[in-house]
């Protein structure tokens, strides 16, 4: 089957199976280049484990500290004629790069909110594992049906208070536009989307993990947010996600009682804005990536997804002291985009930003690499013409 991208705005419909492996063997190839993570973890829980950065964070303990690792993740598999999710290709190369290497890895794919995965998720550490020694929590949803009272929540992208007006980018035309987004009218849409993206699926499966008895003595957890420049408050931060976010965060004084008798230990991570599958789907955010990366890169401090979990991991969680914390007692691996220089020239380029200078000032054609590489397209060394494999079902993969 030849495979060329069919993009339908934010998501490409299609996906390349030769050019995803090749990007999880980069990441790979990337995490042994820095060396083992001494004292790193060895049985480790991914929940979103398929994309973004919770597939860098399954590579980072699998090939930096030789863990075995089960993933589990919502994705598709191929049909006959169609390719399967971008998700499901990596966790297939993922896979087969960890046997190969001698490595355990088995994955789960199904709706980690259910009760039901949870439970599938514990039998399967029982029989295998024992005891996991970190839990990565990374799941990015736009729902969530609720376990308990079999709710269906959506998340809403949206400013709370006033209308929020700023310049946005069509990544594929590069059309620099004005964009307005209306608040929210009921604060059932910041109910709604603490219930999918907030701290309570987490607090689920750490209770669950817990009560099984599958984790082990001190253990870690954490989870992933986002902050970003003041710019972008009025659609993340102060907006309906953010308010998810301040809720995920609030969960770690809670993890950690339940976790003290353990000596285990729970921590959200702030990262750094990346172009993922979620992240291109929130109006702005864009194009202050593209400005982002541009100046991140002038100053060779560019990281992806792999870059900055090898960097939580070898440098916060498992560097053999306690992490740095903010004064919210979050991990900050968004130091560098966070920096006050980094933030001065991306809002002195903010302000000059339009479609007749994109190409030059900002790095809409890194964003838009990335976007592509994501479904693997456009990745070096990949014959686009050539027939691929198709990759049908791993058989680990339950
Ligand atoms: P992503 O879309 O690349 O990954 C999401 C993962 O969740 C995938 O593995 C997917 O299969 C899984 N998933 C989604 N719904 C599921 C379900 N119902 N059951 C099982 N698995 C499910 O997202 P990402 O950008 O890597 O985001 C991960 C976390 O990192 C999120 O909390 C996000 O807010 C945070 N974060 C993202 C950025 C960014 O710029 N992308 C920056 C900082 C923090
Ligand atoms: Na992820």
């Amino acid at each position: 089957m030849i495979i060329q991208p069919r993009v339908r705005g934010f998501i490409c419909l299609t996906t390349h199976p030769d050019g995803t492996a090749q990007n999880v063997k980069n990441q790979i190839d990337y995490v042994q280049s820095k060396g083992a993570i001494e004292n790193g973890p060895k049985k480790v829980l991914v929940i979103g484990a398929s994309t973004g950065f919770g597939l860098s964070s399954r590579i980072t303990a699998a090939f930096g500290s030789g863990a075995a690792t089960i993933g589990v993740f919502f994705e598709k598999p191929a049909a006959a004629g169609k390719p399967g999710t971008a998700g499901w290709y990596n966790s297939a190369a993922f896979e087969k790069e960890a046997t190969a290497a001698g490595l355990y890895a088995k994955s789960i794919n199904g709706d980690a909110f259910s009760d039901e995965v949870k439970k599938q998720t514990i039998e399967l550490i029982k029989q295998d594992l024992g005891q996991v020694d970190l839990v990565v929590y990374s799941l990015a949803s736009p729902r969530r049906t609720h376990p308990k009272t079999g709710v269906a929540h959506g998340s809403v992208l949206k400013p709370i208070g006033q209308p929020f007006t700023d310049k946005t980018v069509d990544f594929h035309s590069g059309v620099v536009s004005d964009i307005t987004i209306n608040p929210i009218e009921n604060d059932e849409d910041i109910e709604n989307t603490v219930a999918v993206m907030g701290g309570e699926d987490w607090q689920f499966w750490i209770e669950d993990l817990k009560a099984a008895g599958v984790l082990a003595e001190g253990v870690k957890t954490v989870a992933y947010s986002y902050i970003g420049p003041e710019l972008t408050y009025p659609i993340y931060r102060n907006g309906t996600i953010g308010r998810a976010k301040d809720n995920l965060e609030a969960t770690v004084p809670a993890l950690n009682e339940l976790l003290a008798d353990l000596n285990g230990v729970s921590y959200v991570s702030v990262n750094k804005a990346l172009v993922t599958q979620s992240s291109s789907a929130i109006p702005v955010v864009p194009l202050y990536i593209s400005l982002l990366y541009k100046v991140m890169k002038e100053k060779g401090i560019h990281e992806g997804t792999v870059e900055q979990m090898q960097r939580l991991f070898a440098t916060q969680l498992y560097s053999g002291h306690a992490p740095a914390l903010d004064e919210k007692g979050r991990i900050r691996v968004d130091d560098w985009e966070m920096r006050a220089d980094v933030q001065e020239e991306v809002a002195a380029l903010w302000q000059q930003i339009s479609t007749e200078n994109l190409e030059e000032i900002s790095d809409i054609k890194g964003y838009r690499e990335e976007f592509f590489g994501l479904f693997g397209f456009q990745v070096d060394g990949i014959d686009y013409e050539a027939d691929t494999n198709e990759v049908v079902g791993v058989p680990s993969i339950q």
